[in-house]
């Protein structure tokens, strides 16, 4: 998923605002009965994730994203996972090198657990009757719509002066291509992702008003909800915003050596007496929900026990607590690292599933539309 900032309306919005919390606070109580039925029977939902290779996963993507993709597919809910290598398109001028970061990507799902006999691992620009989809949708949503979509605007904002091009404005439109290709009924987000979810619920509806359905009792594609998770979101290693090229960053398929100088490098405060103080010590608190998340414990108490240890101390449980947390992680890793052809077929066979299902998902969109020759 993005780390995206939340959108920041500065016009100073207080409608805006208290609606967008109101929907918050819905989609937070439906995600918790959504849970719930999950529990009871997890063949009802159908789930889409994914995202985007400009870069190999970290600890971040893991905490924030993958366990709970993890947890889902465990639970019994069939998962499909996007490597949206289209997207890494949409704000820069070229791909990079793509090809090693989508099987970066795979590698590090397969490591962590992600079981292709049970979830469906494919690249996104591998799959034609998914990105056919975008040209129906594209016509069910207008331009002004698109502008307005606060992840479209926060998106706009990071890339700076950079013109918006066609695929950045209709983003939007080919995430719910994305979702409906495979009929998802389930995605999970962050609260910055609920703009996007609310345009594929719009794309789903308006395609089944104006072009109707083929089974007289069932819309060819369902509304589909957010599931939201709670994650809290991770610092970089100097108190800011995780990105690659601040070298702030830990990767999942970093050695433990590299991640314990990348530890030491971080920042902490002067102040020796720990406690966990997310606004006022930022980054001190950082190294302490990390650690608190691979020991499973409330960082809290952690900086209570840490008390006058200083940044030394808290330095030494962090690495300690991660690097013991991903050794099995990377050392899976390694061994698939050591078997590309592997990794490879596993992305074929999910690039075969998902041609399969995307076939017959525009079938039925032919069907409606009639277009069938
Ligand atoms: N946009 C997501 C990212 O930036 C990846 C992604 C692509 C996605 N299509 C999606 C996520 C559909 C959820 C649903 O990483």
């Amino acid at each position: 998923m993005t780390n995206l900032e939340a959108p920041t309306d500065t016009a100073g919005d207080d409608l805006a605002q208290s609606t967008s919390d109101a929907s918050f606070a819905r989609s937070l109580a439906r995600s918790r009965e959504i849970e719930a039925q999950i529990a009871v029977d997890p063949s009802r939902f159908r789930m889409l994730t994914g995202d985007r290779p400009t870069g190999n996963l970290h600890i971040g993507h893991y905490f924030g994203s993958l366990l709970n993709r993890l947890r889902m597919q465990n639970l019994g809910v069939e998962t499909f996972i996007i490597v949206a290598d289209y997207q890494v398109i949409t704000d820069r001028d070229g791909v990079g090198p793509i090809r090693d970061r989508v099987l970066s990507l795979v590698t590090d799902y397969l490591a962590m657990g992600i079981d292709p006999a049970r979830t469906t691992i494919f690249a996104h620009s591998a799959i034609p009757g998914l990105n056919q989809l975008m040209l129906p949708f594209l016509s069910l949503v207008t331009d002004a719509e698109l502008r307005r979509n606060p992840t479209v605007k926060s998106e706009l904002e990071l890339t700076g002066d950079r013109p918006m091009s066609a695929l950045m404005l209709t983003y939007p439109v080919h995430q719910a291509a994305d979702i409906l290709f495979c009929k998802a009924n389930l995605v999970p987000v962050g609260k910055d992702q609920l703009p996007h979810i609310e345009q594929t619920r719009v794309v789903a509806r308006r395609f089944d008003e104006r072009y109707g359905r083929v089974n007289p009792d069932e819309p060819v594609f369902p509304v589909a909800e957010a599931l939201l998770t709670n994650a809290a979101v991770l610092l970089g290693m100097d108190g800011t915003k995780m990105s690659k090229s601040k070298g702030n960053v830990i990767e999942l398929g970093m050695t433990a050596d590299e991640t314990a100088k990348l530890i030491k490098r971080a920042v902490t405060d002067s102040d020796r007496h720990i406690t966990y103080d997310p606004v006022n010590r930022p980054a001190v608190s950082n190294l302490l929900s990390i650690a608190g998340l691979c020991l499973d414990r409330d960082p809290v108490d952690l900086a209570a026990e840490l008390g006058d240890a200083g940044g030394g101390g808290l330095k030494k449980l962090v690495t300690e607590a991660l690097n013991e947390r991903l050794a099995p992680h990377r050392a899976k890793r390694a061994e698939l690292v050591a078997d590309p052809g592997h990794v490879l077929d596993v992305l074929r066979a999910g690039n075969a599933h998902a041609n399969a299902v995307a076939d017959a998902t525009l079938d039925d969109v032919r069907t409606a539309m009639q277009m069938v020759y």
